[in-house]
Order: C-alpha cells, then sequence, then structure tokens
C-alpha cells in the first residue's frame, strides 16, 4: 500500500542540507571530518556495522559497495582519527517513486554511528554528503532506503533530510519486523 505519494511537495534541498550539516559539525562536533572511505577502512567499518545494526554482511559486500560506489561511501572520523561512523550506497537503475519512468536511484544501504559519539550531527551529515555525492558524482534523480519502523532516532533524521514514508515493507527483516521505505527526488 503506498502511503504518501505526492509529487509537489517540497524538499530542503541537499545544497541547503549540506550547509547545515557544516554548521552543525562546527557546532557540535568540533575536530571531527567527514571524508570518503578508503579500502582499509572497510574492515572498521564492518566492527561499527557488527556493534550497532543487526543487518550485517560479509566483507566482499563491503568491498563490492565500496568498488562500485565509493564515492559514496564515507567515515567520520574523530578528532583522534578513529573512525566512528559510516555510510555506504549503491546506485540502482529502477522505476521512480517520483517520476513514472526509470531513474537512477540511490539507494542507502547501510548507515551508522558508534553510541557514544551519536547526536552530534554526525549522523546527519553522513547522510548530506552522501546525497550529495549521489546526486553530483552519480547522476541519481531520487534517493531511498529501508528502516525499521520501530527506529525512531533514524526516521526522525531521515524526515529532518526531507524523506517521506512511501510505503510500509511488511516483514522485511529477517526477525519478522516491518520497514518503512522512505525516499525524496534529488536534488
Ligand atoms: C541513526 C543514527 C545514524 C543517527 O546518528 P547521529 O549521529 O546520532 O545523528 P545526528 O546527531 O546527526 O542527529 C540528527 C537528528 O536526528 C534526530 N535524532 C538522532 N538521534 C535521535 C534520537 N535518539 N531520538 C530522537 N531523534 C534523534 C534528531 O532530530 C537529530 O537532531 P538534533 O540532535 O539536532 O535533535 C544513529 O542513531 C545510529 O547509528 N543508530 C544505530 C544504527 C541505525 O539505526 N542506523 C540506521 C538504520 S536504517
Amino acid at each position: 500500500m503506498i502511503l504518501w505519494h505526492k509529487k509537489e511537495e517540497k524538499y530542503p534541498s541537499i545544497y541547503e542540507i549540506f550547509e547545515e550539516a557544516v554548521k552543525k559539525l562546527e557546532e557540535k562536533a568540533n575536530g571531527y571530518t567527514i571524508r570518503n572511505a578508503t579500502e582499509k577502512d572497510l574492515e572498521v567499518v564492518r566492527e561499527i556495522n557488527l556493534k550497532t545494526l543487526p543487518e550485517n554482511y560479509p566483507p566482499y559486500f563491503f568491498r563490492d559497495l565500496w568498488v562500485k560506489y565509493n564515492k559514496a561511501f564515507y567515515v567520520a572520523v574523530s578528532p583522534d582519527e578513529k573512525i566512528v561512523g559510516y555510510i555506504m550506497c549503491r546506485v540502482e537503475y529502477k522505476p521512480g517513486f517520483f517520476k513514472h519512468f526509470l531513474v537512477k536511484s540511490g539507494h542507502v544501504v547501510s548507515i551508522a554511528v558508534l553510541k557514544e559519539h551519536r547526536r552530534k550531527g554526525l549522523g546527519y551529515a553522513l547522510m548530506a554528503y552522501a546525497m550529495k555525492s549521489l546526486y553530483e558524482n552519480y547522476d541519481c534523480k531520487e534517493t531511498y532506503l529501508e528502516v525499521r519502523v520501530t527506529n525512531k532516532p533514524a526516521i526522525t533524521l531521515y524526515e529532518k533530510l526531507g524523506y517521506k514514508i512511501i510505503k510500509v515493507l511488511h516483514q522485511y527483516y529477517l526477525d519478522g519486523e516491518d520497514a518503512y521505505l522512505m525516499a525524496r527526488p534529488l536534488p
């Protein structure tokens, strides 16, 4: 069932979001940086994924996404040079949620920030960098993701970034929980 499908809705542009992300980092995460992941970072990224999410993947999955879409694969780095968060994406060619034809869509596959580094704007910044890259480097016209219906922090974050709930994916997760599919147009 489609819950939301309005084309004329207004979205904060990725450029407004990016500006806000930079401001938030200066205010709340002094000394932290966001940069593209290198191949050497992938092991730590996998460790963070294991610590923070029930959806885990074998090493080749991270490497494959990095090889194909490394311009939209970012890490958050703490002032003492530790990787404390990541975002990884996939570019897919699929029927659009907002246009009735095939579009390039930037799928946010996974994002996480270590618990002790949360609420500093890092999740917002990782998303801002990824959305900008999906548009500028991969020519994506939309972006979408799945999120557990009970994951309030993540849903709030995505709503702030202009994502809307498009539909419920029943029993999407292995433990039987439903997901919201959330999407927004780019830019
Ligand atoms: C979701 C997640 C990445 C957010 O990372 P973060 O760095 O804490 O997020 P930010 O500090 O950028 O938060 C941005 C906004 O999101 C919302 N938000 C974040 N955490 C929240 C929480 N616990 N409760 C309510 N809103 C929250 C707030 O609106 C926040 O803005 P504010 O701090 O100015 O109020 C982080 O909680 C996480 O890693 N969770 C575990 C992994 C996960 O669930 N990933 C998403 C899978 S779909």
